[in-house]
């Protein structure tokens, strides 16, 4: 052949992708040594026949060519299409993984949005509480005692024989001075004045000696620093949190003592409440029908924080609140 050989027919038709699977048996009317043999199978042959060609031994050499072939085609199509299959698969997987992320993404915003509601919404009310709490202090608790002054010099004024007028006089004063006593309890109740005037400490060893007057539960005050300087929103959301959490002591513990523990370490106050009570059932724990619970942990999360509920078996319950301040 004038272009090329054989060899380079071979040659070529086994470097194209697209040719490569063709077999190719040579055919030669040179009589083959070993060198002829190996260059033709190192070009990619299938096999080489030299002439006089031995025709039965060409066709059974034929069908087995063509047989494994076959099966190489076959395995080549299964493992196309495995691959395929695989690569469909893939995008798929990447698809779901992507719209995965999305929903995370819009959950967190929406959980971020909420929690920032939540935030606004118990920012509103305590400063809605603070007023409330001072107008009644301040406004309704002055004019009670003015009245009060003005019944004792009506008192004052009655002479000896008007009993009856004196007697209902005296019943007024007893009134008032309960009235005053109860807006003070209310006034307190909505806002301690104590919190702002000197400090959650304070507040918390005002409160814990009202815990014990009103229910004779024993409460332990650990550790409570002497001084503690953090600003008026924690120490509002560390004092509700408190107070929620010896309501529960009162309505579900059947406790006897209630140990509170405050410290702080590397910026982080640490408030911790245990009670020797039942123990706190672990449904209750993540149910979403604790609101109590769950009010404590966003009003915690809220500054970055995080609350901890467990039970202690027979030791009772115990609250460990952390909050970055
Ligand atoms: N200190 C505790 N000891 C034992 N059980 C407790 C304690 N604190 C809470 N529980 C249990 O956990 C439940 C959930 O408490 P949570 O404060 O969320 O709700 P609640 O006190 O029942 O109602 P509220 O919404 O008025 O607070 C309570 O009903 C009670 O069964
Ligand atoms: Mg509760």
């Amino acid at each position: 052949m004038p272009e090329m050989d054989g060899y380079e027919v071979c040659e070529r038709l086994k470097n194209d992708e697209l040719t490569r699977h063709i077999p190719v048996i040579m055919i030669t009317a040179i009589r083959t040594d070993s060198e002829v043999r190996g260059k033709a199978l190192e070009k990619g042959a299938e096999a080489l026949f030299s002439k006089p060609i031995d025709l039965e031994q060409l066709a059974t050499h034929l069908d087995f060519v063509l047989t494994s072939k076959e099966e190489e085609h076959q395995l080549r199509t299964d493992k196309e299409e495995l691959e395929g299959l695989v690569q469909k698969r893939t995008k798929e997987l990447t698809l779901t993984n992507k719209q995965l992320r999305q929903e995370i993404a819009e959950r967190k915003l929406t959980d971020k949005k909420f929690r920032d509601l939540t935030k606004h919404i118990e920012e509103v009310r305590e400063k809605e509480r603070a007023r409330i709490s001072l107008d009644l202090h301040d406004d309704l608790g002055q004019r009670l005692t003015a009245l009060n002054m003005d019944v004792a010099w009506i008192r004052k004024q009655l002479s000896k024989n008007q009993p009856e007028i004196l007697e209902k006089t005296n019943s007024m004063t007893g009134l008032l001075n309960e009235t005053i006593k109860t807006v003070q309890k209310i006034s307190s109740e909505l806002r301690p004045s104590i919190l702002d005037d000197l400090g959650l400490v304070a507040a918390i060893e005002w409160q814990l000696d009202e815990f014990t007057k009103n229910t004779f539960i024993d409460t332990i005050a650990k550790d409570l620093p002497e001084y503690l300087e953090v600003d008026e929103e924690v120490s509002i959301t560390v004092f509700r949190i408190i107070q929620e959490a010896l309501t529960n002591i009162i309505r579900h513990a059947q406790a006897s003592v209630v140990t509170v523990g405050l410290s702080t370490t590397n910026n982080l106050l640490k408030l911790v409440v245990t009670d020797n009570g039942i123990g706190i059932p672990v449904e209750n724990l993540e149910s979403s029908e604790s609101f109590g619970l769950m009010g404590m942990k966003e009003r915690a999360r809220s500054h970055g924080g995080d609350v901890t509920i467990t039970n202690e078996g027979d030791k009772g319950t115990r609250i460990i609140v952390a909050i970055p301040f």
